[in-house]
């Protein structure tokens, strides 16, 4: 599919008859799809800097649009390059070398892994679904997206009374909002998780586009969604801070992580691993649980095959998405451990996203397959978050917990207290 609102910035622009140039990244599988449409119209293309999966090259504007054609036909991507506004801009789209070397990946929470992820629920995830995809669309400067935001604030807001857990709109000055549940970390609050993905969808219409999006990402929110309700009914209390994040605008370029993800690195916030969920629930592949290679970190890539091995019960394969397709890409850009955890082969992927058929029919009207996803998000917060189960956990038959130890101290010396004072007076 087009990108129409790029697109037509850049028509608008296109009075002048001399040729523009502007830097674009792309994948660099497709470098002769570039190179076979501007030598289709004498125009000029230069190759700026490639590093095998990504390649900067300067190119004519007035060949974007056709570009972005060849690119659907010849690699069915959407776009599928990004239009950069400087050189520096662009290069640093260029993958960064693998990171997350440094991270303590050890898995020591097995129990509270496996209180937690039973309490997962289908059904929940599908409801989730079934009510983002009913919106017309949830494009970043639609009413109905802009409604989307607090929708989903409203929902995560009604999981918990905890004072400590904080649920955000974040304005990026576009009708839509980055919507973000902070769960603060106990003793290592300055070192932050995150865990994301996209509520924006896209069709060609923008605004006026029926665009369901149930599995692009709808299915993501949902599987977020889900891990935020389990954590906070079982009362979770990590030692790092986590955040779970619902993006706007990452069908335009990925403009709300970006934003987010340039502000942390200007406030100079230590985030520890990011993990994007986008597309969770359309089972294409003979495998589950797809591990994206590329924009990702190769360390935080083995720790999840250890979760998905160990708790979630899933099978898992390697594949790329060959260009910086979601959110975790402006993660990776600023250097944090990102990983992209994908619902089928990008070769049997679902082909009717960004259309009026991306519709929950597609997935069988169920989210068996999200659920696994659920369950990885889940370990995931829980093993690299750490921290314990507090006392106040919803369903929860555990007999003694140590925040309400004190309150039971003081019953105790209370009902001493009183027969004391009775005895005293019977004297
Ligand atoms: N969910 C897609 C990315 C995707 C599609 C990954 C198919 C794997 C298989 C995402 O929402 C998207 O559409 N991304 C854009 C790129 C973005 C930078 C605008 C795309 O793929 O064109
Ligand atoms: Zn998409």
């Amino acid at each position: 599919m087009r990108r129409p609102v790029l697109i037509a910035v850049l028509l608008a622009g296109c009075s002048s008859p001399a040729p523009r140039e502007v830097y674009i990244s792309i994948g660099a599988d497709a470098i002769g799809t570039a190179h076979g449409v501007a030598s289709l119209h004498g125009a000029r293309i230069q190759m700026v800097e490639t590093d095998g999966v990504v390649a900067v090259l300067a190119y004519d504007e007035a060949e974007l649009e056709a570009l972005s054609h060849a690119m659907h036909e010849q690699h069915a991507r959407c776009g599928g390059y990004m239009v950069h506004d400087s050189l520096a801009d662009a290069r640093a789209s260029l993958q960064r070398p693998a990171d997350g070397g440094e991270v303590d990946y050890t898995l020591d929470r097995a129990a509270m892994v496996r209180t937690v992820l039973p309490t997962i629920d289908g059904a929940a995830i599908l409801g989730t679904i079934s009510e983002l995809s009913a919106m017309k669309n949830r494009y970043y400067r639609s009413a109905t997206g802009a409604a989307a935001s607090i929708w989903l604030r409203d929902r995560w807001r009604s999981f918990t009374i905890r004072p400590d857990v904080t649920i955000e709109l974040v304005d990026h000055g576009y009708a839509q909002k980055s919507v973000i549940l902070t769960i603060p970390g106990t003793s290592r609050a300055d070192e932050v998780i995150v865990i994301g993905g996209h509520l924006d969808s896209i069709a060609v219409g923008g605004k006026a586009a029926n665009a369901p999006g149930a599995d692009d990402d709808a299915s993501g929110i949902a599987t977020l969604t889900e891990v935020a309700r389990v954590l906070l009914a079982h009362d979770v209390r990590p030692a790092r801070t986590i955040k779970l994040m619902a993006y706007a605008a990452e069908e335009v370029g990925l403009r709300g992580s970006l934003s987010i993800a340039r502000d942390y690195q200007k406030r100079k916030v230590k985030v520890v691993g990011a993990l994007q969920l986008d597309m969770t629930n359309y089972q294409g592949s003979d495998r589950d649980i797809w591990l994206m290679k590329d924009f990702t970190s190769a360390a935080q890539n083995r720790f999840l095959i250890r979760l998905i091995d160990g708790y979630v019960g899933a099978t898992w394969g390697w594949d790329a998405c060959g260009y910086a397709c979601s959110d975790h890409a402006s993660w990776n850009r600023i250097g944090v451990p990102a990983s992209m955890p994908f619902e089928s082969r990008m070769s049997q992927r679902n082909t009717k996203i960004h259309t009026r058929d991306d519709t929950l029919e597609l997935s069988g009207n169920n989210a068996a397959h999200a659920v696994k996803f659920a369950r990885l998000a889940a370990a995931y917060a829980i093993e690299l978050g750490k921290g314990d189960l507090g006392g106040a956990q919803v369903g929860s038959t555990a007999p003694s917990s140590s925040s309400s130890l004190p309150w039971k101290l003081i019953a105790v010396v209370m009902a001493f207290a009183a027969i004391w004072l009775a005895r005293r007076r019977r004297r």
